[in-house]
């Protein structure tokens, strides 16, 4: 399945396909070198597959995993392998990982040379259904998530569902917390869906999918998240906070999860007083 997300000269398609990241050679064609920035925890299988589909043109940047790390110090490492390694707008940059690695890379590709084309290929469930489309780039800086960035679009989304089997059973749990906040703020009839609680991997096709779709519609609405694409941050706030004074014990999905029990509950005062 392909979704577009049509905004205007920044429009582009949301591959979803089982084995995509094996299938993505042509979109490397008419670049010099393929930039990929993968991080420690993310199996090395994933980045070398895409690495294959660049033919020869690939470097590949490790980052340390976890949240703490998408700060000013990796950026200036990514940013600093990308210039000596002579990287330029001839040329691409590929997130391959969840939230932590799509966010800093596509941040490093807004600003590298005022911008350069950016390709996520996300590999958690939580990235694939939320974070991965829409623009938002971005580090974290003085205890505040997210608070340097850019919206930038990325030139292509590849989401492999085939990858998810490799993840963690906690990270699962993250993804669908994020797409339950889909279903909670735009999709009753999804929201239902997910009310059985496991799923076959059909299912969970069917969850990104719609999540992916649902999302797309909002971004369309309101891309700089001036209007509509605010409810995209239910249970945020709050969560922020946890995963904040948690020093990231706690994953982002979770903290989001307590954020929206906390957010619909008459008395969420008794959340944190146990
Ligand atoms: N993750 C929320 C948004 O993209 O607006």
């Amino acid at each position: 399945m392909t979704i577009r997300v049509n905004l205007a000269e920044s429009s582009y398609d949301i591959q979803i396909e089982n084995n995509a990241i094996d299938r993505c050679g042509n979109l490397f064609d008419k670049y010099n070198k393929v930039f990929i920035v993968t991080d420690s925890g993310v199996p090395k299988e994933y980045s070398e597959r895409v690495a294959k589909s660049a033919n020869g043109k690939a470097v590949v940047f490790v980052m340390k995993r976890g949240e703490e790390n998408k700060n000013f110090v990796t950026l200036m490492n990514i940013c600093n392998d990308m210039l000596t390694n002579g990287l330029t707008r001839k040329d691409c940059v590929c997130a391959v990982g969840g939230g932590v690695v799509g966010d800093i890379t596509a941040f490093a590709a807004s600003i590298y040379m005022r911008g350069i084309d950016f390709y996520n290929f996300p590999t958690t469930l939580l990235s694939m259904v939320d974070s991965s489309s829409g623009g938002k780039t971005g580090i974290d800086f003085g205890n505040v998530k997210n608070v340097i960035g850019t919206f930038y679009q990325p030139k292509k989304v590849i989401i492999d569902p085939s990858v998810l089997k490799t993840l963690s059973e906690r990270q699962v749990r993250c993804g669908l917390a994020e797409a339950l906040k889909m279903a909670a703020t735009f999709d009753s009839k999804l929201f239902d869906f997910m009310s059985k609680g496991s799923f076959t991997d059909g299912e969970m096709q069917h969850i990104i999918e719609r999540s992916v779709e649902l999302k797309k519609s909002i971004v369309e609405k309101d891309v700089k998240e001036k209007s509509i694409r605010k409810s995209l941050n239910f249970g945020h706030t709050i969560g922020h906070g946890i995963e904040v004074a948690g020093k990231e014990s706690r994953y982002h999905g979770e903290c989001v999860a307590i954020g929206m029990v906390a957010m619909s509950s008459s008395d969420s005062s008794a959340l944190f007083t146990r």
